[in-house]
């Protein structure tokens, strides 16, 4: 009886609840968003608000998406009937803190494989406009959006909240796989089950944001997501600054997820008639499980997302780790003649070289007096540049351009240049403090320090842009009362930076490095070249490191550098470095005699096959987070050549490996299998080595694989036989 009782009221308060939230209301028109093989599709309730209704594989007929339920309603203001994490939130300026949005209009512009969806929506009785953007990338299923606001009040409105999108996604469980780590651990992937509630993954560093936690995703339907089967929601925000990627679970077990600029200590003011663009949120969705997400990246990255994605990019010898401050004029000179002799395009001379008060013999000063240290080379970078040319290398340069030692002069003429708190004693960071950018005469000066030195100096072949901290005490004497939007406005002017020295110098390739890789983002990646992923060069580490950066970032992108950290074999660290952009950084001079004849070589296949790594399709066939070896391979897109990288990492005694089934091949066509990157006293056992498959076998049975010894490693070149 008791039971009935409760069921009853239980009824009637369904019914009640219903009455209160009643469901959407009917369809009147969909806007359908798609690429070759995705749709994202919206409707217009009959109360003209907007609904998602749909995000997957694209369905062959249209008409199907008109029989699904307007669910949720697609960019979620604050204030109204919103129950759970908003997308937008505004104060006006009577203050009334919600926000009612109904579509207006709505335009289609085509650019070839471009296709960009604008979405109006409108306040009904404040004259506020939220605009929805979407590119899709047709042949590269990837979709960007974005979101535009605007107002004609009177004074500035406050948004609270802003994100660049909201996607909703139904489905009984949900996997996120995250990539979090520190300094010399970037890129650590986890994978687990989101609970209801809510599940962040975010910033609040300001300036190399994502040191703690990348800005990127996979979000996996009902089971963890595998290599190559399930379907996968994988996403990246576009925005080299604080960030949030926030996922909730409502009562109904329905998921949103919110990306955009961290609203944290960020209200922005909102003047009339300005527009607040927000980053892009790029991101794609596959049926086939992460591999074919992470291909998707590529291409699109290759194509639109990095500095020149399908040129070529410079081998180089860097001094870092071979010398780190400790060097003069002579000693690097001697270096000039070890990138000749192994055949690399470039050296690069890290930091140490400037400051003349304070010079910089270590982190603690000189970082902001851009001058050669006079002791230390007393014939300038003129003749540095002039000496790399005569030993037939280019030469590039290390620049921190956003930061500053207390102990410098910079330091001394502007001490307003500088974020930090009134009140507060400041706090450093590696020594240092970050320049208040959002200022134009810092602007001004970042820009100059570059464009002095190019002109000067015009065979500067290349720039490591390094950043090697985040904002603390955060406060900028410039923005005076707009605290809130420091974070925010730092950003920009970095962009504003990057926007005038690319237009001066399009080509200079810039590789983005952070104190390791706490700058890895498709916000930056717009103007850089390459990225530095870590300090630890240890190959056994990297292994993990690259493999996560993989997953969303192109191998050209990938600066992979042979270095003596790690006491593996120089085989071990060339192959671990050829899976993406390969570098050295090293004492040539230490090298034995095989040493250095194995890396000649190296250096050619590496030239040799370069472009197949770099704009290949990558398959990770064995993951070292599943397995003690990690197997991938990147093959063309006529499936004529491909490489495979296999890595030993700790293998137990008489471990019994399965074979490696390959991907990417065509299994119509015969293909010959040679290991390359062999090293004299390094017995290699490969029992294929020589011998033609067909792609066929390739794909169903595969290759065995050397993969027994600890921290030994084999490279494979595979080629079609006509
Ligand atoms: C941090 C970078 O990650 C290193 O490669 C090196 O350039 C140092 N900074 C120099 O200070």
């Amino acid at each position: 009886m008791k039971r009935n009782c409760l069921l009853l009221s239980l009824i009637v308060l369904a019914v009640n609840l219903k009455a209160q939230f009643p469901a959407a209301p009917q369809t009147q028109r969909q806007i359908i968003v798609e690429t070759e093989n995705t749709s994202l599709v919206f409707s217009v309730g009959k109360n003209q608000k907007l609904y998602q209704v749909y995000l997957g594989e694209k369905l062959l007929n249209p008409e199907d998406y008109k029989t699904l339920p307007n669910q949720h309603e697609a960019y979620i203001p604050s204030g109204t009937d919103n129950l759970f994490e908003p997308a937008i939130k505004m104060l006006h300026n009577d203050g009334n803190p919600s926000l009612e949005l109904l579509v207006a209009d709505e335009k289609v512009t085509r650019d070839g494989n471009l296709v960009t969806t604008s979405i109006l929506l409108k306040d009904p009785k404040y004259p506020v406009e939220v605009q929805l953007n979407f590119t899709a990338f047709q042949k590269e299923n990837i979709i960007k959006t974005w979101t535009e606001i605007k107002h004609q009040e009177k004074n500035p409105v406050i948004l609270f909240n802003f994100a660049s999108s909201m996607l909703h996604v139904d489905a009984d469980k949900y996997w996120l796989t995250q990539f979090h780590g520190d300094w010399a651990k970037e890129m650590r992937m986890e994978e687990s089950q989101l609970t209801a509630g809510i599940k962040t993954i975010d910033s609040k560093l300001g300036t190399r944001a994502n040191m703690y936690q990348t800005p990127v995703f996979f979000l996996a339907k009902n089971k963890p997501a595998t290599e190559n089967s399930g379907e996968v929601i994988a996403g990246t925000l576009g925005w080299t600054g604080s960030f949030q990627m926030l996922f909730e679970i409502d009562n109904e077990g329905s998921l949103r997820i919110n990306s955009g600029i961290n609203p944290f200590a960020s209200e922005y003011h909102l003047k009339p008639n300005e527009t607040f663009v927000t980053p892009e949120f790029l991101f794609t969705f596959s049926n086939q499980g992460k591999g074919q997400a992470s291909r998707n990246f590529h291409r699109w990255a290759r194509n639109y997302g990095i500095m020149d994605g399908n040129g070529t990019r410079l081998s180089l010898l860097n001094n870092w780790e071979a010398t780190y401050f400790d060097f003069d004029e002579k000693k690097l000179t001697d270096l000039f003649g070890g990138a000749k002799e192994l055949g690399v395009d470039l050296f690069l001379l890290d930091d140490g070289w400037f400051g003349n008060k304070y010079p910089r013999a270590n982190d603690r000063a000189g970082l902001g007096d851009w001058q050669e240290t006079t002791t230390k080379l007393p014939h300038g970078l003129g003749y540095l540049v002039e000496q790399a040319e005569a030993k037939g290398v280019k030469f590039g340069i290390w620049l921190e351009p956003e930061m500053v030692n207390p102990k410098s002069e910079l330091y001394e003429k502007h001490p307003d240049w500088v974020l930090k708190l009134p009140n507060r004693s400041e706090h450093y960071y590696r020594n240092q403090l970050v320049l208040d950018l959002t200022n134009p005469e810092v602007q001004e000066f970042v820009f100059k320090l570059v464009d002095d030195m190019m002109t000067k100096n015009p065979k500067i072949a290349f720039i490591k842009w390094d950043c090697n901290r985040m904002m603390t005490n955060t406060y900028s004497p410039y923005l005076k009362d707009k605290q809130s939007h420091v974070q925010i406005e730092y950003v920009r002017s970095f962009y504003r930076v990057m926007e005038r020295l690319r237009a001066k110098y399009p080509t200079l390739p810039i590789m983005l490095c952070s104190g390791g890789g706490g700058r890895t983002d498709y916000g930056a990646m717009k103007y850089f070249t390459e990225f530095w992923p870590s300090d630890n060069t240890d190959p056994y580490e990297r292994v993990f490191i690259q493999w996560g950066y993989s997953y969303f970032f192109p191998s050209i992108t990938s600066c992979n550098h042979i270095t003596s950290m790690g006491k593996q074999s120089i085989k071990f660290k060339t192959d671990v470095a050829m899976m993406g952009k390969m570098g050295y950084d090293i004492r040539v001079n230490e090298m034995t005699g095989d040493e250095l004849s194995f890396s000649k070589q190296a250096v050619q296949n590496y030239n040799r096959l370069k472009e197949l790594v770099w704009k290949g399709d990558l398959y990770r066939l064995v993951s070292p987070y599943e397995e003690d070896r990690a197997v991938l391979m990147y093959a063309n897109e006529t499936k004529d050549k491909a490489i495979l990288f296999s890595y030993s990492l700790h293998p137990r005694a008489f471990n019994q490996y399965s074979d490696v089934r390959l991907l990417g091949l065509d299994p119509n066509k015969k293909y010959k299998i040679v290991e390359i990157n062999k090293m004299q006293g390094i017995r290699s056992w490969f029992p294929s080595d020589g011998k033609t498959f067909s792609g066929d076998y390739l794909i169903k049975i595969g290759l065995k694989l050397p993969n027994n010894s600890d921290l030994t490693s084999a490279v494979i070149e595979i080629t079609e036989v006509k």
